[in-house]
Formats: C-alpha cells, sequence, structure tokens
C-alpha cells in the first residue's frame, strides 16, 4: 500500500505561532490539522494530513442515516525527561477500532496506515501538548460509511480520519451518579463491546435524567434481569470491596476499556487484589450500607480515574468519601502515561 502525506506549508506556520490558553478543558480547542484516509475500491487510499476543515459529506451519506460511524478515544502525554510525546497504548487502541469494525461490518485498518496517520499527526502537533500532569493531547479516530445513496445495503465507501485536542482530564469533582433502571444500554449479542457513535447517543436521555437529580453519570445495569452491574454512560465501573478490587467481568455488552486493563494490570503489579466478577446493584448498596464499599471509581481515556461521591438508586443516595485505593492506582496510571512508570510497562508508551 503507497501512502502519500501531504504537509500543508501554511500549517507549519500556524503550529509554530499557536499558544494554549491556561484553561484548555476537555478538548475544547482542536490542532488545525488532522489525519485522513479513504476506503474505496477495496483498498485504502489518499492517507495525508490536511488542514482541520469540514468534510465534504453528501446529505445521503450512509454512515449519517445508518449510523456505520465507529471511534477511538486515545492520548498522548508529554514525557519531561525526553521532552518528547509518548502515545500511550496505540496498539490497543488499534485492535479495539478493528475489533468494532469487524463488528460494525466495517473494513480494518491496517496496523501501518493507523501508525503512519497517527504518529504523524502527534510529531506534527507537538507544540500543542500540554506539559501539565495529567493533561495530554487527546487523540480521536473516527471511521464512518462515507458512500452515498439510501440503498440499505452493502457500504464499500469509508473515511478515516483523526483529529487532536490538546486536554486536561474530563472532570475535576468526584462524581454523582444516577442507577438507571428504566432503559438499558447494550444486549448480549448486540453492539455494547464496540466502540460506535450509537453507543454514546442512545444515553442522552438517560443522561438528562440523572442530570435532574444532580448526577453526572449514569450506572447501567444489565438488560436480562436489570440487577447487574455494566458501566457508566462514557466509563468503566471499579468498587472497592474489603481491600479487593472488583469490576464486572467482560460478556461483551461492556465496553472493553483501555484504561480499564491497565488498571487491572496496575493493580496485579502493586499486589493489589482484584477480581472480575459479576457485581449486583443489591451488592453494591448492601456493601456500602455495611461499610465493606470502601471506594467506587469510573475511569475510561477521558477522565483516568475519577472517584464517586454518591450513587442515587431512585429511592436512596449512599455517600462515598474515602479514594486511597483510586488514588493510588491513579497516580500509577499517570507516571506510566509520562513515560516515567516502571520497566514492567514498557511496551504501552511509544515515545514520538
Ligand atoms: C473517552 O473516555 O475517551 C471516551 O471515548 C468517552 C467520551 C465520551 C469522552
Amino acid at each position: 500500500m503507497s501512502l502519500r502525506f501531504t504537509f500543508k506549508p501554511e500549517t507549519e506556520q500556524q503550529l509554530t505561532t499557536f499558544e494554549l490558553p491556561d484553561e484548555i478543558g476537555f478538548c475544547k480547542y482542536t490542532v488545525p490539522i488532522m489525519a485522513v484516509a479513504h476506503y474505496r475500491d477495496g483498498i485504502w487510499q489518499d492517507a495525508q494530513i490536511t488542514d482541520f476543515a469540514p468534510l465534504q459529506i453528501s446529505p445521503d451519506c450512509l454512515g449519517l442515516h445508518y449510523g456505520q460511524v465507529i471511534f477511538e478515544g486515545m492520548k498522548a502525554f508529554y514525557d519531561s525527561a525526553d521532552h518528547c510525546a509518548v502515545c500511550f497504548r496505540w496498539q490497543q487502541h488499534w485492535a479495539r477500532l478493528n475489533e468494532s469494525a469487524k463488528r460494525l461490518a466495517m473494513p480494518e485498518v491496517p496496523q501501518p496506515l493507523f501508525q503512519q496517520l497517527l504518529f504523524t499527526l502527534v510529531a506534527k502537533s507537538q507544540s500543542y501538548l500540554p506539559t501539565g500532569v495529567g493533561d495530554a493531547l487527546y487523540l480521536r479516530p473516527l471511521m464512518f460509511a462515507s458512500g452515498n445513496g439510501l440503498g440499505f445495503g452493502k457500504n464499500d465507501s469509508f473515511t478515516l480520519i483523526i483529529i487532536a485536542a490538546p486536554t486536561a482530564q474530563y472532570f475535576n469533582a468526584p462524581l454523582n451518579v444516577y442507577v438507571e433502571r428504566e432503559y438499558r444500554r447494550a444486549c448480549e449479542g448486540g453492539v455494547g463491546g464496540a466502540k460506535m457513535a450509537g453507543n454514546y447517543g442512545a444515553t442522552y436521555l438517560a443522561s438528562q435524567k440523572a442530570q435532574q437529580h444532580g448526577c453526572q453519570q449514569t450506572l447501567w445495569l444489565d438488560a436480562k434481569e436489570g440487577r447487574y452491574i455494566e458501566e457508566f454512560s462514557a466509563m468503566n465501573f471499579f468498587a472497592v470491596f474489603d481491600n479487593e478490587i472488583v469490576t464486572p467481568r467482560l460478556t461483551g455488552t461492556i465496553l472493553p476499556g483501555v484504561t480499564r486493563d491497565s488498571v487491572i494490570e496496575i493493580a496485579k503489579k502493586l499486589d493489589i487484589q482484584i477480581c472480575e466478577r459479576a457485581v449486583s446493584i443489591e451488592e453494591l448498596t448492601e456493601q456500602i450500607q455495611s461499610g465493606n464499599c470502601q471506594e467506587v471509581f469510573a475511569c475510561g481515556t477521558g477522565a483516568t480515574l475519577i472517584p464517586v461521591a454518591s450513587l442515587n438508586d431512585g429511592s436512596s443516595v449512599y455517600e462515598l468519601g474515602e479514594w486511597k485505593f483510586t488514588q493510588k492506582l491513579k497516580d500509577a496510571l499517570q507516571t506510566i502515561q509520562h513515560g516515567q512508570g516502571d520497566k514492567h510497562f514498557d511496551s504501552w508508551i511509544t515515545r514520538i
């Protein structure tokens, strides 16, 4: 496969003159370049770096109508020792993008193509890389069916873009969580395990309900029995019962979070007991009431680790206030992400 990269001199100019504002927020500003590739006639082609600019999409673009849209959320961090960008677990994100692509019958993205687009974008965006601990260049690969016509059949044209945004962590205060009992996020055999746009669109109504109760996140329960905890609206769920961390095992209905996996691996390395198993909402509330649940936290790329301050299950509100494990795991994760972690985790980071 031949890749063609185009770098526009005026873009280079923009890159050297941009200054990050003090409060960068979560992905409020985007880097003025992006990576793009198209899949047509059975091959990926026209890979290039372009200006960040509106895409030419026809009103009958199939992805817009029928929802064949998948994405990734990943980050590059500043390594203050080597003064460079560090891409965190990009191979896992590439692999998960392809798992989502398979589930949605979209073409897989070859690793060399993904790697070249990503690394070139990060290298060209270095002056946008924030240097604060926990801050990052958020990288958002997105793939959608870009063919035209409303026929609901086989799609053969797809577009992949990667955009970048300097960002702080998603949340800056512990979360209040609302347990959703009316709606369900995903069922067995469905698309809950894929990182597809529809999974996020489908949570907005429940999010509005959560907000009306002063909560920032929804906690989803399983579709079959409405008992077992699945995940938060945009993050994975963890709790600490009697010094053991528990998290729902992956059953196909839960997003296989890269941060989730990182937390599990870090906990093992730190000799913290961790178990992937079914956790019912009754068990969680009983453990909180009896004082056996020390902590609940959420994790994802955007937020890293964020503690839960309260859980509203519709009839009662349960308060949580200790975040020793959350903080320890978050500190360890951030150290690795900024390129200063234990050698054991070297394969998770790629310096650019
Ligand atoms: C992320 O955490 O990176 C995600 O993709 C979730 C998104 C809603 C911010």
